[in-house]
């Protein structure tokens, strides 16, 4: 019987344990078991990031700076890329990072001369990682209420862009034996995000594909990590979009941190990442390996995650799992 007791104890204990590393975590388990980054797998490799003049993209280029990398830069604002670039001195020789001005809704013509460039500016070295961070702001609206402009724009950018450029560069990584593509996706990408219809729909769009592609191009040398991150806090300190120049109500992963945890799932060949607080990381594990739970309890709060991001309220607050939207 004291045996019996003593195993019990431990169990509770063991369930205490896996409950609290759960509650504080900001990745999955994988990820997180992961620890650190695997620097050999970065040094010395080139890296192409897109949407690198803000945000997560820019602190991606600083600390694969950090790590040796070979950087190419790319986005629309080329005074901020050279912002960047400048701040990048003296983590890395200035020649090892270049600029690439990119336009993802520019069309398959001029992606096609982008990725021509791109592979030319390291003569010698191949494209190691294809950083896919870019995407168009993430408006908030509904399902219902999106313009055309938001949704031409959002897929423009989001999903045909970055589509037309794997599908433009893969054939040179191909030739040199392999290559790399780091998704930055969404949770959105992963499960429902009510008042980001849009923006949601572009995210699973990105996870269908380039988990298509890898598996259809694993063995001859193309990986692929996906990243879903929940909310980040993004350089300017609003985790929205640069125009809300607005103290953000959720409790978000700083964008060095996600950054770091991009890195740590890249170098380790992670095939998908999720990078989150609590309450989004088990929602995620609901929606992926309990889905008619998940559904069930996104199905409960979407109406009122609606009328918080119309407030300008928590979207992420346990709080929209009680009492009734006012719209149903
Ligand atoms: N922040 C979050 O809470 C969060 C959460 C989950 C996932 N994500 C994802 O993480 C990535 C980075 O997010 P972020 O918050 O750092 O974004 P951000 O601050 O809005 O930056 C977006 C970047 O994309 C570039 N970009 C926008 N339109 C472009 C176009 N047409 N062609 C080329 N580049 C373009 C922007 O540069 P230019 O304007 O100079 O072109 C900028 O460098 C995105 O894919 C986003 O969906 C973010």
């Amino acid at each position: 019987m004291p045996g019996l007791l003593l195993f019990f104890f431990i169990l509770a204990l063991e369930l205490g344990l896996l409950l609290y590393i759960f509650a504080v975590a900001d990745g999955d388990f994988t990820l997180v078991s992961k620890k650190r980054v695997k620097r050999e797998a970065i040094e010395d490799k080139v890296v192409w990031i897109t949407g690198a003049s803000r945000g997560i993209g820019e602190v991606l280029a600083k600390q694969l700076a950090s790590l040796g990398a070979k950087l190419i830069l790319s986005a629309r604002n080329v005074a901020e890329l050279e912002r960047v670039r400048s701040e990048l001195k003296g983590k890395h020789v200035p020649d090892g990072v270049k600029i690439l001005p990119l336009d993802l809704a520019s069309g398959e013509g001029s992606l096609k001369l982008a990725v021509e460039e791109a592979v030319s500016l390291f003569p010698g070295d191949g494209i190691d990682y294809m950083m896919h961070n870019a995407a168009y702001e993430r408006p908030k609206s509904t399902a219902l209420d999106v313009s055309e402009e938001n949704l031409k724009t959002t897929f423009n950018v989001n999903v045909f862009g970055t589509i037309s450029l794997t599908k433009l560069l893969t054939p040179y990584m191909l030739k040199q034996g392999g290559g790399h593509f780091v998704v930055m996706s969404s949770a959105a990408g992963k499960t429902p995000a009510p008042g980001q219809a849009i923006y949601s729909a572009s995210k699973y769009a990105l996870n269908g594909y380039f988990h298509s592609l890898r598996s259809e191009l694993y063995q001859k040398g193309i990986k692929v990590t996906i990243v879903c991150p929940g909310p980040v806090e993004t350089s300017n300190g609003t985790g929205t979009t640069t125009s809300e120049n607005k103290k953000s109500p959720e409790r978000r992963v700083s964008a060095e941190r996600c950054a770091e945890l991009t890195i740590i799932a890249a170098s380790h060949n992670l095939k998908e990442a999720w990078i989150s607080y609590q309450p989004v990381l088990p929602v995620m594990y609901l929606v992926q390996y309990m889905p008619s739970v998940g559904f069930w309890l996104m199905d409960k709060v979407g109406g009122k995650r609606v009328e918080a991001a119309e407030k300008k309220d928590n979207t992420y607050s346990w709080k929209l799992l009680f009492g009734k939207s006012k719209t149903n």
